[in-house]
């Protein structure tokens, strides 16, 4: 970064918000400040006011402009940061006039995300996001001091060192994007590699500060970074765990979303985005507590749209401790969940969530009772890693029962691996659902070849036919009444 002054953090600063009522959808004053905070600057003093138009030279009023000089002076700020774009002449303006830095919206977000990017990939992107930001920058506000330079016939080192620092930045700018396209063809290939795994990934999205990193740990069981600042992560995070009640999955956590995002950062930041393209489902986490919850949710809604992003969506309403939600999981319709109610930190709605994502990675599920046969436990192994078994006992005869929840293809799948048929593990009611649909007649035949079959091994009687296999028989009758 020699090509420019990066902000460290921990600077001293005055703070500029404006109503301008020309702008339909003004940023919030709040997420202002915790940006600010989040870029680890000390907040001065803040400027408000209002306008009906942005000033061309100040962007605020000249009066304005005089009063803010008089404010870093005062207060001996050496950073000014405006919740607005600023145009490259009106942060030059700018800081003639109050003698510090200025920085505007899209400066402060790049510099929250060049402090927070971790890996490599992020660490490019971040760089590259901020090389573009300055070229225009740098361009015209270099143009603009040549065109007084020149006024005043001193040409000569000012304009070869503009030469030379263009240069650079493209030859930078070329680098970075040659190595990006590594990382993303590395990142690709790993994309490639999980999808043959046949392992759901599930992303977790949302509005910054809504609480994906606190969820994403939870989860995980692993100590992530988390902290109440925006941006608290970067980079995408990857882990693969064995969700109780819905099985292996790849779980994604992602950057946070702001409005008005600096198109240089959706740009840079395509590669995140396109990590949550890739997944099966997305968790849209919301910071239900908070009085802009309407907005945050559009915001993603739009960014998603953006992308054309067409993943199946859960929405979770997160930090339900504070406000009086109980914790359970909305339905769209039948077994069709489209919301959890949830608290991250306080631990609150877990299992609504994770049976909410097993009905949609999953669909339907049905509650099984197996009997498993001895030397079942490849099936059985494969049951645990799902995640499925909700209750585990012995019948007289020693056999194992498990009690699971599943969706029935699934579970016709795993019989089909470990060569048993649902006849084999499942009372007559239940093993019928795995079966092809039949026709009534054809029922009643397998019905009454079983008891043949089973008279005739003697194993009617000597098993003395469980409960649940008399009320099949019972079952079958009134369709056969039905249909006589
Ligand atoms: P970014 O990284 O900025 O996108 O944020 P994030 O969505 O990952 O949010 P993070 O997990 O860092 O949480 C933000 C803040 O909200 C932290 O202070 C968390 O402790 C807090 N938080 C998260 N979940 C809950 C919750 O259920 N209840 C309450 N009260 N606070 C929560």
């Amino acid at each position: 970064m020699e090509y420019f002054e990066r902000h460290e953090g921990g600077e001293r600063a005055i703070l500029v918000h404006l109503d301008i009522r020309q702008i339909q959808d003004p940023d919030d004053l709040d997420e202002f400040e915790l940006l600010v905070d989040s870029a680890g600057a000390q907040r001065l003093a803040l400027v408000t006011g209002s306008r009906p138009r942005p000033d061309a030279k100040y962007f605020v009023g000249t009066g304005k402009a005089e009063e803010i000089a008089e404010l870093v002076r005062e207060h001996e700020a050496d950073i000014v940061i405006f919740n607005h774009s600023l145009s490259p002449s009106q942060e030059r303006n700018l800081e003639r006039l109050v003698e510090c830095r200025v920085l505007d919206r899209t400066g402060l977000i790049l510099d929250i995300f060049a402090q927070r990017a971790r890996t490599y990939e992020g660490k490019l992107q971040v760089e590259l996001a901020q090389l573009n930001h300055l070229a225009t920058r740098l361009v015209r506000g270099w143009t603009h001091l040549e065109r007084q330079k020149g006024g005043i016939g001193l040409r000569g080192p000012g304009e070869t060192q503009l030469e030379t620092d263009r240069r650079l930045l493209q030859t930078r700018v070329s680098q970075l994007k040659a190595k990006l396209d590594k990382v993303k063809q590395t990142r690709a290939q790993g994309r490639a590699k999980r999808q043959k795994s046949d392992v759901p990934t599930i992303s977790l999205v949302g509005y910054t500060n809504a609480g994906k990193s606190t969820l994403f740990n939870r989860l995980v069981d692993e100590n992530i970074y988390a902290a109440d600042q925006l941006f608290a992560t970067l980079d995408p995070t990857l882990r693969r765990l064995d969700w109780q009640g819905v099985g292996r999955v790849v779980l994604v956590d992602t950057v946070g979303f702001v409005r008005h995002l600096p198109h240089e950062l959706v740009e840079s930041f395509h590669a995140t985005l396109e990590e949550t393209l890739e997944a099966d489902l997305l968790l849209h986490i919301i910071d239900s507590a908070s009085p802009d919850m309407h907005e945050q949710i559009a915001a993603v809604k739009s960014v998603l749209a953006e992308i054309n992003n067409e993943v199946p969506v859960l929405n979770v309403y997160n930090k339900i401790d504070l406000t009086d939600e109980p914790p359970h999981v909305g339905y769209a319709e039948k077994d069709k969940p489209n919301r959890v109610y949830v608290s991250a930190k306080a631990n609150l709605g877990m299992a609504e969530l994770s049976l909410a994502v097993q009905q949609l990675l999953t669909g339907t599920l049905t509650v099984f009772d197996l009997t498993l046969p001895f030397g079942a436990g490849q099936l059985k192994n494969a049951l645990y890693e799902l995640g499925v078994i909700e209750e585990e006992s012995y019948d007289d005869t020693g056999h194992e029962r498990l009690k699971i929840r599943l969706q029935s293809d699934k579970l016709k799948q795993l019989l089909g691996q470990a060569s048993l048929s649902p006849l084999d593990v499942l009372p007559l009611a239940q093993a019928t659902l795995l079966m092809p649909t039949l026709e009534p007649f054809e029922q009643q035949i397998q019905a009454d070849a079983l008891i043949e079959r089973e008279l005739e091994d003697g194993t009617l009687a000597a098993l003395d036919l469980s409960e649940s296999n008399t009320s099949n028989a019972n079952d079958d009758s009134p369709s056969h009444d039905d249909n006589s």
